[in-house]
């Protein structure tokens, strides 16, 4: 007899997107994502404002997700939703909404981190050829977060390598605020980087033990080249602008694959990944391809609609979960810190 099919919905809300999938075991039938402009005016994310969009927003995406997707909410097997770690009034916004609906549907309802589901998003559906094999090493760099995580199993993961200070993400959208550039910066960053010389101007990169990183240096370092040579020229940062964003780039891709490979190496494992916001990034795909093909690495970088926040990545996580048996129950609570492979 064949197995029953598993229906779920995935809800995403630890940041500024407010992002919903319907999954149909490994295959995704609906992602629906509102992102929220709110914050452009303010350089940055503002609590406050993200948790006020998310519950705007949290009933219409759930509904387009479900409609897209062609199911009744009758049909579905669970919800899954981010618990963590994110921004607590955001992540409080969709694990209500997952309780009240699981609770309504009378269905179960899984917990999901979202660091560990940026890495499982390999795992979406038309990605098959591509899919990693076990154990393989995830660079996972996001705008909270940048760590190489060691990946045993679905649902077994240990960090390797962390950031001390600032995410890879962080030293991107920063740096883009140092240049006058709209909060999300890492984006028009890859933009102006294509178009000019990585090395036109040289940045000191962090001395940090083993597979650890740092980047709050890079900002400091940053600052004080813009302001070094806009004494001698007004104007240095629109008459550079390409330049000074593709220097940057390849620093910061530089820096994260200096402890990639070193890990690559220690581990003796082949299968190497990028994961989260970052690897929307062109230069740090391309990088990764390079490397690979110099190194025979299998390298694995996920469909570009996956690497930022999304539901999807939340639903296929749920999915393994929910094979898993691993279910939590109403009293469950979300949480704004939370370690890769802990249970708090
Ligand atoms: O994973 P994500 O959507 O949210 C977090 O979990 O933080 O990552 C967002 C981060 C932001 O810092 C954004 O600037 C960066 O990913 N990002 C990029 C690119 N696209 C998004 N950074 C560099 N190049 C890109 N193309
Ligand atoms: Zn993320």
């Amino acid at each position: 007899m064949k197995n029953k099919d598993i229906i779920l919905l995935g809800i995403e809300s630890s940041c500024d997107d407010t992002s919903v999938a319907v999954i149909k075991n490994e295959t995704i039938l609906s992602n629906v994502t509102a992102s929220q402009d709110v914050h452009k005016a303010w350089g940055g994310v503002v609590p406050e404002l993200a948790s006020r969009a998310h519950q705007q927003n949290i009933v219409p995406v759930v509904h387009e997700a479900i409609k897209k997707a062609g199911i009744t909410k009758e049909e579905l097997t669970a919800i899954a939703f981010t618990r963590g770690p994110g921004l607590l009034g955001s992540l409080i916004v969709g694990t209500s909404f997952a309780k009240a609906l699981a609770l309504a549907l009378n269905i179960p309802l899984i917990e999901v981190h979202h660091m560990e589901a940026h890495v499982l998003a390999h795992f979406i559906d038309g990605q098959s050829d591509k899919k990693p094999s076990f154990p393989f090493l995830c660079l996972t760099v996001s705008g909270g977060h940048t760590q190489i995580v060691l990946v045993r199993d679905f649902l077994d993961m240990e960090i390797v390598g962390s950031t001390k200070d600032d995410a890879a993400g962080e030293a991107f959208d920063k740096t883009a605020k140092l240049l006058g550039l709209p909060y999300p910066g890492g984006p028009l960053i890859d933009k102006y980087a294509k178009l000019g010389n990585p090395n036109a101007f040289q940045f000191t990169k962090p001395k940090v033990s083993d597979f650890d990183y740092s980047f709050s240096g890079l900002k400091t370092n940053i600052l004080q080249f813009l302001q070094k040579n806009q004494k001698v020229n007004s104007a240095f940062i629109q008459d550079n602008l390409n330049d000074i964003c593709a220097s940057v780039q390849k620093t910061i891709i530089d820096i994260l694959f200096e402890k990639l490979i070193a890990a690559v190496r220690h581990f003796d494992i082949q299968d190497i990944a990028i994961a989260g916001g970052v690897s929307a990034n062109s230069g740090l795909r391309t990088k990764l391809q390079e490397e690979g093909k110099k190194r025979g690495w299998h390298t694995h970088i996920p469909k570009f609609e996956y690497c930022t926040d999304n539901g999807a990545m939340i639903a296929i996580t749920g999915y393994y979960q929910y094979r898993a048996g691993n279910f939590v129950d109403q009293r469950i609570a979300a949480t704004a810190r939370w370690a890769v492979g802990s249970k708090e």
